[in-house]
């Protein structure tokens, strides 16, 4: 007999058969929005367990969508490539700007008929939805963020995916959310955070700007907004399921996109803070998204010889957290990058690849890289008013505390 969910939940939260999950994450579409393929998949999955002196093996991948792009409801292909290399795979169901999951919950379903147990035991987690609640949050607003998806809808479509499994090898598979750190110490958000087994945190101090976000300092970013969100969570596992530092792109407010800033913040927070200690999605291997002028691989083409050495030192600039999480709380402020995402929203809700405006349009654009992706689009075109005053804000409350 299985555990319940429940039981995996408490078990993961002892912390003592937690794996620590190596992964990136991985859109459904190309550079040039064509849509990915098996063939895709592989070279990506095959890199990534093969990386040159990776610090444990990269054997998982986060997906946004379970349809393939620019289908109705077909699988997406990542399945197939997956289960031919034997990756773990973190799902995920894009819930904003629809109300029905019905697509998706299709495409799943089908993927487990045709592929049974051969697909379900490689499933580590689920996730509900994608930075929905930061899009409804009052930054979120403020920068026009894009359509989003309260806590009710969320967890209304979190029991439906939980009613779709209930009699197949999903069913004690951990449901989580992935949001921005503050969407986590919302109070009002709580009813998301009491459905989730498992708690997804998205974070980039390279989007921080007004808190000091020179490469120096962005492990103690890191760290702030992290101990923020641990404090909030109570006993629910987080993972780390978007982060990481460009390579090439535009400054943003002191934080410098090269290659010398990436290796520092693969080791400041890959090595020091998650690699084998939290369940990690690096953002990212290879990207996606034309509409994202900073680029975050750490690869060239997929080459098995990332951009810098992965091999993880022994000794790290970051000073020792005190965790204390009232001070964490007030300055973990991740809104600079929120609002970036924000502006992915506004794509996804677009739905431009599909023409649906639903379901499989929204996933397939999600896949595109949320997070970045509204990040370059933010930076590409000037800052609007409304978000110079909301990062003028934000400024403000930090310098509050
Ligand atoms: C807290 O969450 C609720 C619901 O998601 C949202 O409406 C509200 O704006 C959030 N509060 C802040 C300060 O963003
Ligand atoms: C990567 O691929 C691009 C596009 O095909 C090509 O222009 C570039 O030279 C390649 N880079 C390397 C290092 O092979």
């Amino acid at each position: 007999m299985r555990p319940t969910t429940a039981l995996v939940a408490g078990v993961l939260a002892s912390g003592a058969s937690a794996e620590n999950y190596l992964g990136f994450n991985s859109g459904a579409t190309l550079a040039d929005r064509s849509a990915k393929f098996k063939s895709d998949w592989l070279a990506e999955f095959k890199t990534a367990q093969g990386l040159k002196n990776a610090p444990g093996k990269f054997n998982a991948v986060r997906l946004y969508t379970n349809i393939q792009a620019y289908s109705q409801d077909d699988p997406i292909e990542a399945f197939d490539a997956a289960i031919e290399t034997s990756t773990k795979i973190l799902l995920g169901i894009w819930t904003s700007g629809t109300d029905s999951i019905d697509k998706e919950l299709s495409a799943l379903t089908k993927a487990i008929e045709k592929y049974g147990s051969k697909f379900t035991d490689l499933v580590i987690g689920m996730s509900i939805g994608s930075e929905d609640l930061y899009r409804v949050s009052e930054t979120g607003i403020i920068n026009k963020a894009g359509v989003g998806a309260g806590p009710d809808v969320l967890v209304k479509f979190i029991n439906q995916y939980k009613k779709t499994v209930a009699d197949t090898g999903l069913k004690n598979v951990p449901i989580g959310h992935v949001d921005t750190w503050d969407a986590w110490t919302n109070g009002t958000n709580k009813a998301v955070l009491d459905a989730v087994d498992w708690v997804g945190v998205d974070e980039y101090p390279y989007y921080e700007n007004g808190k000091g976000n020179d490469i120096k300092n962005s492990g103690t970013l890191f760290d702030r907004a992290f101990n923020a969100v641990s404090g909030a969570v109570g006993d629910k596992p987080i993972w780390v399921t978007e982060t990481g530092w460009p390579a090439t792109g535009k400054n943003w407010d002191q934080a410098v996109p090269s290659v010398e800033n990436a290796k520092y913040y693969w080791q400041e927070i890959g090595c020091r803070k998650l690699f084998n200690k939290v369940p990690t999605f690096w953002y990212n291997l290879r990207d996606s998204n034309p509409d994202n002028e900073m680029k975050f691989a750490i690869t060239d083409n997929l080459s098995t010889t990332p951009l810098f050495d992965l091999t993880c030192p022994t000794k790290f600039d970051t000073p020792t957290s005190t965790a204390a999480t009232g001070v964490s709380s007030s300055t973990g402020v991740s809104s600079p990058a929120s609002s970036a995402t924000g502006t992915t929203g506004t794509t996804t809700g677009s739905g431009s690849d599909s023409g649906s405006g639903s379901g499989s349009g929204s996933g397939s654009q999600a896949a595109s890289s949320p997070t970045p992706s509204g990040s370059g689009a933010y930076v590409g075109k000037s800052l609007s008013a409304a978000a110079v005053v909301s990062l003028a804000l934000v400024a403000g409350v930090f310098a509050l505390f």
